[in-house]
């Protein structure tokens, strides 16, 4: 007898591990008997899985719901369920606010997922956002078509309790894999023809496995004992990110990449002091200078808030002056957004949205000019490139097929060339440069030609 499969679409924001979220709930769900649908107009269960790392994303859910409450009308078998940081955040209130809402769930409950559509034929309404705290975390990686560069879930969860930050409060404590089974992972995303792995993690340089290894000693055993050719990882803690952690990069640089996302949130040490980010101005400097001492040529990347409460004119001074002391390459900045359950949200000294919003955009007109300037030293450089796919963009028009990938550093390099080169790491002479995408053409060094002659 034919399998019927159902249908299923998944809406996605937020970060990457939200992204990985829902390829795990895909991978889940094709186990069974359901398949992914581009529209939700051809669902049978329609799932958002959202972000509440600031407000406009939880107000985006609702709007979204609202949508689809005109397809459960014309198919009353349709279900409809919120995941994500939001499902976890709001839980049963969801359920009453928006009532063709037939379940929610948290990034702790993504595997009880068939167990709760299993639920839903039995009962009106599901809620399971319970976290997990006290299991290990153990789960394999789960990615249906995983191509050249994928992610690996490190750690989940996070301890820091900055005061701006709902993590803690939507993902729970930290826990992180074992490292015997990251390692398991890897290999076995190698045998399929993954080049790239990004780790990943709210604060991958927490990692502390079971066996008592920490973040450095587990990218030293990614690089030595898989075969894995990059590593990537985000995002980083500058309190965490200590000298053995920087002799581990600059030692196995051929594989760990020279893009390092290291949010500051703010220059100024007062404001730091009341984020709860338990390092100074100065000390974040100094990780700066030892970072570019041990990688010259390392790309920086970071996050910054602005108009978190209490700050002055000054304290934004100070991040706009360490923004051009650092030179970030990228970098990506918001307007302070209380969160609930947070302690600033109770901080008395809320700045006018109208002065965020100044802050912001002075802060991005400087940070365009600044990574649009530093991107010109890739100038005549030839960088190695991993070709991810084709460009359909770009060879739309063009004589001749494009592709793309990334350098080491993290942009996005566009040349001529065909399928394929898709998962080799080529040499290509950058032509033209913008803060992320470059163009560039392939170049042979001899041997390379040797053999391009002879194949
Ligand atoms: N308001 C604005 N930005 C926030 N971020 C986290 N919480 C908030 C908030 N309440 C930003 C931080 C973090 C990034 C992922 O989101 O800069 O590093
Ligand atoms: Fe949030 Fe701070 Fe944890 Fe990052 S380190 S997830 S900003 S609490």
């Amino acid at each position: 007898m034919q399998q019927e499969f159902k249908n299923v679409y998944i809406s996605t924001y937020g970060c990457q591990m939200n992204v990985n979220d829902s390829e795990r709930m895909y991978s889940l769900l094709e186990m069974n008997n359901y398949q992914e649908v581009e529209k939700p107009e051809q669902a049978d269960l329609i799932i958002i899985n959202s972000c509440s790392i600031r407000e406009k994303p939880v107000h985006k859910v609702h709007s979204e719901a609202g949508l689809y409450q005109k397809l459960k009308k014309k198919n009353k078998a349709l279900r409809i369920g919120v995941g994500g940081c939001v499902g976890q955040q709001e839980k049963k209130n969801l359920l009453k606010d928006i009532p063709y809402l037939d379940f929610v769930f948290g990034p702790d409950n993504i595997d009880d997922l068939p167990r709760i559509l299993e639920e839903l034929d039995e009962k009106k309404k599901v809620a399971g956002a319970k976290f997990k705290h006290q299991e290990p975390y153990h789960i394999s990686n789960m990615v249906r078509n995983p191509g050249v560069a994928t992610f690996v879930n490190i750690t989940k969860g996070c301890d820091n309790f900055c005061t701006f930050c709902i993590v803690p409060f939507t993902r729970g404590r930290l826990r992180s894999r074992p490292l015997k089974d990251l390692v398991a992972d890897i290999n076995g995303l190698v045998a399929r023809g993954v080049k790239e792995v990004t780790l990943l993690g709210q604060n991958v340089n927490s990692y502390d496995s079971d066996c008592g290894a920490n973040f450095a000693k587990l990218l030293q055993t990614l690089a030595e004992d898989t075969q894995i050719q990059r590593i990537r990882y985000t995002t980083s803690h500058p309190k965490d990110f200590n000298q053995e952690l920087v002799d581990v990069l600059a030692k196995y640089r051929t594989k760990l990449c020279d893009y390092i996302h290291l949010p500051v949130q703010s220059g100024s040490t007062e404001v730091l002091r009341r984020m709860n980010r338990v390092y100074t101005r100065e000390e974040y400097l100094d990780k700066i200078r030892m970072i570019k001492e041990a990688i010259p040529g390392v790309s920086l990347s970071t996050d910054i808030i602005c108009g978190f409460p209490g700050e002055s004119d000054k304290d934004f001074e100070d991040t706009m002056t360490l923004a051009e002391e650092v030179g970030y390459e990228t970098m990506y900045a918001f307007m302070y957004s209380p969160r609930p359950f947070t302690k600033a949200a109770r901080y008395e000294d809320q700045v006018d949205e109208k002065v965020s919003r100044e802050r912001l955009n002075r802060l991005l007109t400087f940070h365009k000019q600044q990574a649009f300037d530093l991107a010109k030293r890739y100038q005549d450089q030839v960088l190695e490139v991993l070709v991810e796919s084709l460009d359909k963009r770009s060879s739309k028009g063009a004589d001749a097929p494009r592709v793309m990938g990334r350098s080491t550093q993290n942009k996005l390099v566009h040349f001529d060339g065909d399928e394929s080169l898709i998962g080799q790491t080529v040499k290509v002479k950058i032509t033209e440069t913008a803060p992320i995408n470059f163009n560039g053409v392939r170049v042979f060094d001899s041997k390379e030609l040797q053999q391009e002659k002879t194949s």
